[in-house]
């Protein structure tokens, strides 16, 4: 329904009316195709660790949304005078992890801007391009912001999970993700797949753009395409070993997580689950902010976690270890999570986990997995409730 409708549920059906003048209004039907079994537990303890696990199939969906959809994003984007991605909390990060690919891969400026300090930023104009992310399709600073981008006659599209909800018929374009039902109040699947729908905009910017070759575009999306089976492969390998780690480090209380570009968000957002889901204090960073200041944080105190690139990303991976070098050097505690077989058993880590071998386009999503695991174990070592965090809700509709 649309504001100022109501429905009256009968025996044989329903009927919308207008609050004003009680008028009948007529709707399209909208099928919502999620059945009872997708939103139960199916055997798992709680549902964020079952929506981890269900990212292999979400990440297969979202490379089915349709081309049609994904080209119109890019097409919108490009023709605009300047395109913008939005979304806020996890799906703010989704959407900063677009702003890298769509720098690397079509070499374009979209600047990620989380919807609530938006307006206040970036005055919009008819000939602006807002593309909000948003799992729920309700989220109060979300909405409020493409309503203002409308009003200013900006073009507004969307990624969204709900089927139906207000921002899917608010904005001029909404491609559904298709994810079905996230329960648990964590999102982890949801934007996952946000990533990578943004990513596919990206490439087919790309192309647009001339940046990309049909080719080299081929090759990236088979890369997309080979990750559902290596989730699924890193999910059942590594779960135990982060369960591990997570119960020896659960009694640190002072978390920085780090990364250098596309990591920087993973960092971020798994900053953002460590404070949500277990409730310790967890600040995201770029690492190289370490030297501007949060060097003088190091000491006993403080566990740091690196998300290191892999080593064909060689001016990132240099330069994060060079920070992670900043932190030994100042006696430090450090986990890494990387690619690199050479760094096993480094004296530079306190502890690490060698992630599975992947391409560069995908190895930000597995680090996103392991920052997954991690925080949800260190929940549940810490005996917190998982699906329900305290003080937080699923979709915040509220200002
Ligand atoms: O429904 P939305 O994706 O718009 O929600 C935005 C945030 O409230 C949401 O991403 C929140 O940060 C997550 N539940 C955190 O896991």
């Amino acid at each position: 329904m649309d504001d100022g409708e109501y429905a009256i549920i009968t025996n044989d059906g329903y009927i919308t009316r207008n609050i004003r003048d009680g008028r009948p209004v007529q709707k399209k039907i909208m099928l919502i195709d999620w059945d009872a079994e997708m939103s139960r537990k199916g055997g798992f303890p709680h549902y964020m660790l079952k929506e981890i696990y269900e990212q292999s199939e979400t990440v297969k969906k979202a490379m089915a949304i349709g081309d049609d959809g994904i080209k119109s994003l890019a097409k919108g984007m490009i023709k605009a005078n300047r395109a913008y991605v939005t979304g806020i909390g996890t799906t703010f990060y989704a959407a900063q992890i677009g702003q890298y690919y769509f720098a690397s891969e079509a070499a374009l400026s979209v600047p990620a801007v989380s919807s609530d300090e938006f307006l206040e930023n970036f005055p919009l104009t008819k000939d602006d391009f807002v593309l909000a992310v948003s799992q729920s399709g309700e989220t109060y600073d979300t909405l409020r912001l493409v309503r203002e981008a409308k009003a200013r006659k900006a073009k507004t599209a969307a990624i969204v999970n709900v089927v139906g909800s207000t921002l899917s018929r608010l904005v001029d374009q909404a491609v559904m993700q298709g994810s079905g039902p996230e329960i648990s109040v964590i999102s982890t699947k949801a934007a996952v797949a946000q990533m990578i729908a943004l990513i596919r905009v990206s490439l087919e910017a790309g192309v647009l753009t001339g940046n990309l070759t049909n080719s080299a575009k081929r090759q990236k999306v088979a890369q997309l395409n080979s990750l559902p089976a290596l989730i699924s492969d890193f999910l059942n390998e590594y779960s135990g070993l982060f369960h591990t780690i997570a119960e020896k480090h659960a009694t640190s209380h002072n978390w920085l997580f780090m990364g250098r570009g596309r990591y920087y968000p993973i960092a971020l957002e798994t900053a953002l689950k460590v404070k949500e889901v277990a409730y310790l204090h967890a600040e995201g960073m770029p690492a190289g902010f370490l030297k501007h200041g949060a060097l003088a944080l190091v000491d006993d105190n403080l566990k740091s976690m690196m998300f290191v690139p892999t080593e064909a990303e060689k001016e990132l991976f240099r330069m994060t270890m060079s920070s992670v070098e900043e932190i030994k050097a100042r006696g430090g505690k450090l986990i890494a999570f990387h690619f690199s077989k050479s760094l096993r058993g480094s004296k530079l880590f306190d502890d690490q986990v060698l992630l599975p071998a992947c391409p560069p386009l995908v190895s930000p999503i597995i680090a996103l997995l392991a920052g997954q695991l991690f925080s949800y174990f260190l929940a549940t070592t810490l005996g917190r409730n998982v699906d329900k965090p305290r003080s937080l809700a699923k979709s915040v509709t509220v200002a």
